[in-house]
Formats: structure tokens, sequence, C-alpha cells
């Protein structure tokens, strides 16, 4: 059985990541959903809440059903380490991602012989859309509904909107 991760900030998660996600559970026999607790960078969503936007996301979409959601805090290698991963996917929008990919891919091979990465490119309609675009567009009250699905739209707003009538 192939298993592999999809690990990511999720903060929020977007169609962006839907698109790897659901490419990735196309290719492989169960695919985890990684929730990272950064102890560094603080999240406009704590890691409970990106679980629970991610299972409510998901959820809605049919075919799916190889798609787990977990979180973790650490270093990922540990994570595959300890959990029959046989390898990372990552989404590569632009030039600017493969740099800092290749580099965290490298650097996790270094402590880890048998890392691998995979590289996704999304959909040509995911390719500019990010978890940062997303949260200035919800923060300053701008339509979000064709970056993020329907269902953790209201979540962000609630969350982030606070200045603004969409809440
Ligand atoms: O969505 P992001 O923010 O690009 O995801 C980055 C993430 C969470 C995949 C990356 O920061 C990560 O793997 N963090 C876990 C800690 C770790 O193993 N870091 C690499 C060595 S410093």
């Amino acid at each position: 059985m192939k298993t592999v991760v999809c690990p990511g900030s999720f903060d929020p998660i977007t169609n962006g990541h839907i698109d790897i996600i659901s490419r990735a559970s196309e290719l492989f026999d169960r695919v985890i959903v990684l929730v990272a607790q950064n102890l560094e960078k603080k999240g406009s969503f704590t890691h409970i809440e990106r679980v629970e936007m991610i299972n409510t996301a998901l959820g809605d979409i049919k075919g799916l059903n190889n798609v787990y959601v977990d979180s973790f805090s650490g270093l990922l290698v540990d994570y595959i380490d300890t959990h029959e991963v046989s390898a990372v996917v990552k989404g590569i929008r632009a030039v600017s991602d493969f740099e800092y990919e290749v580099q965290m891919s490298l650097l996790n091979r270094r402590l880890h012989p048998k890392f691998e990465t995979i590289f996704f490119t999304p959909s040509e309609e995911n390719s500019f859309v990010s978890s940062s675009i997303v949260r200035q567009v919800a923060t300053l009250g701008g339509d979000i509904s064709r970056f993020v699905p329907k269902s953790v739209e209201q979540m962000i707003y609630v969350k982030l909107c606070k200045g603004y009538a969409k809440v």
C-alpha cells in the first residue's frame, strides 16, 4: 500500500490545496493531509480549527474516501518514519515555490535518506491561489468564494473579516 502525505500549514485550506490532494488521491492508495503545528509561526487559525476546516471541506467532495487528516508538531521526517509513508506530495505553483520546495526536499533527504518528495502542478485556475492571498482578501472584506470551498468560506469570514459586513 502506497501512502503519501500532503503536509502544510493550511492556514486556511484553499481550492489550490484541494486540487493537489484530489490529484494525489487518484494516484495513491492513501493520502494523509498533514497539518503542521508550527510553534514559530503564529497562524490565523489554530491547528484544531485547521483540521476541522479541512475535514469539513473534504467531507463535501465525493471520491476522496482514501484521504485522512492528521496534525503534527516537530520534524516532518519523524512523522514519515513512524507512519509508513512512501513519499511527500507538494504543490508547485511558480518558480518561487520551486526554489523553496527543492531546498526543503534536499534538506529532508539529508535528515532521512529515504525521504522522497513528489511535486504536483495545480490546475491553471488555482495557480495563483495561496492561503496568504485568501487571508488578505477576506480580512479586507473581499470575495473569496472562488478561492476556497463553500463550506469553509463562512468560517474564514467569521475569523478574519471582523471589520467588514461579510460576517
Ligand atoms: O504550507 P506550508 O507553510 O508551505 O508548509 C510547510 C511545511 C509545514 C510543510 C514545512 O514547514 C514543514 O515540513 N514543517 C515541519 C518541520 C520540518 O520538518 N521542517 C523542515 C526542517 S527545518
